[in-house]
């Protein structure tokens, strides 16, 4: 009887792990395949000040023309990452923005839903919604498409209404896609599945040039939706000092109450 339960419990748990193993990658390949480009990782680091220095000065010349950062001042940016006020005001203020002023764009929201069909997000909390991987991802996926408007088309945001701002110091790459045939519920599609990028217009950095222009305004996005993050995970290391030589101490006391009690 025992050995029969036995058994059975063996041949019911081989049934499971079958039926787990087959049906993995069906789901798999429901979510569609996982392609190279979605590992990708910017590396940046919220500690490096100079890296955000970097990234402050890119986000002014290269985003601020569309996007707000409508939660942080001027004034806390050059605080946070040691910018001289001389300096602030000649690299990042946009002009008539006094340092006291949250960084706004001069774009109004009419103009770019006429221009783009979408007005520009603001960004001072994106990387926190999307995360950083994903704004990097972004920014690293635009692809000649003569077909669409703007000349480009995303991966991680098909059919984006923005224009490849960094053209210029990217180039434009062209994207291999491979083409596959699938029926679903009875109706034939086709999918595009993407494969490689390949070298198209030049841009002026290089390669690894334009990653690590990526990485700093991906850095200072970051820093940009929590300013105190650098300070929070400094402040981690004494809080836990703290908490060590206070349970020294409790235990030390708790040693003094109870050495008359039996
Ligand atoms: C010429 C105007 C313009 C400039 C300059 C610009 N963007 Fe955009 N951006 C847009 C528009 C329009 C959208 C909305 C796109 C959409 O939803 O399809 C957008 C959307 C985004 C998004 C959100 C994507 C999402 O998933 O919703 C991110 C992130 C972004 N931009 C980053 C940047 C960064 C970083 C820069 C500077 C290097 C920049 N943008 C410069 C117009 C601009």
């Amino acid at each position: 009887m025992v050995k029969s339960l036995h058994r059975s419990f063996v041949a019911a748990a081989l049934v499971v792990a079958l039926a787990v193993g087959i049906s993995a990658p069906v789901r798999a390949a429901e979510s569609g395949p996982h392609a190279a480009w979605m590992d990708w990782q910017p590396g940046n680091d919220v500690t490096n000040v100079a890296s955000l220095q970097r990234g402050a000065a890119h986000f002014m010349g290269y985003c601020a023309g569309c996007h707000s950062l409508k939660y942080v001042r001027y004034a806390r940016v050059a605080e946070d990452l040691n910018i001289p006020e001389a300096q602030m005001e000649k690299l990042l203020l946009l002009p008539g923005s006094k340092k006291g002023d949250y960084i706004t764009t001069p774009l109004s929201a009419a103009d770019a839903e006429a221009w783009f069909g979408k007005a520009p997000p603001d960004l001072s909390l994106i990387t926190r919604s999307k995360g950083s991987d994903y704004v990097y991802q972004f920014m690293k996926t635009f692809y000649a498409d003569p077909a669409r408007p703007t000349g480009v088309d995303n991966l991680a945001l098909p059919g984006t209404a923005m224009p490849h701002v960094l053209s210029a110091l990217q180039g434009v790459q062209e994207a291999k896609f491979k083409v596959v045939e699938k029926t679903v519920d009875g109706s034939k599609i086709t999918e595009k599945i993407w494969e490689s990028f390949e070298a198209g217009e030049p841009g002026q950095l290089s390669a690894e040039e334009y990653d690590a222009f990526l990485r700093d305004t991906v850095n200072f996005l970051e820093y940009a939706g929590e300013p105190y993050k650098a300070k929070r995970l400094s402040l981690g290391v004494w809080v836990i000092l703290f908490l060590l030589v206070f349970t020294l101490f409790a235990y030390l006391l708790k040693q003094e109450y109870w050495k008359d009690v039996k």
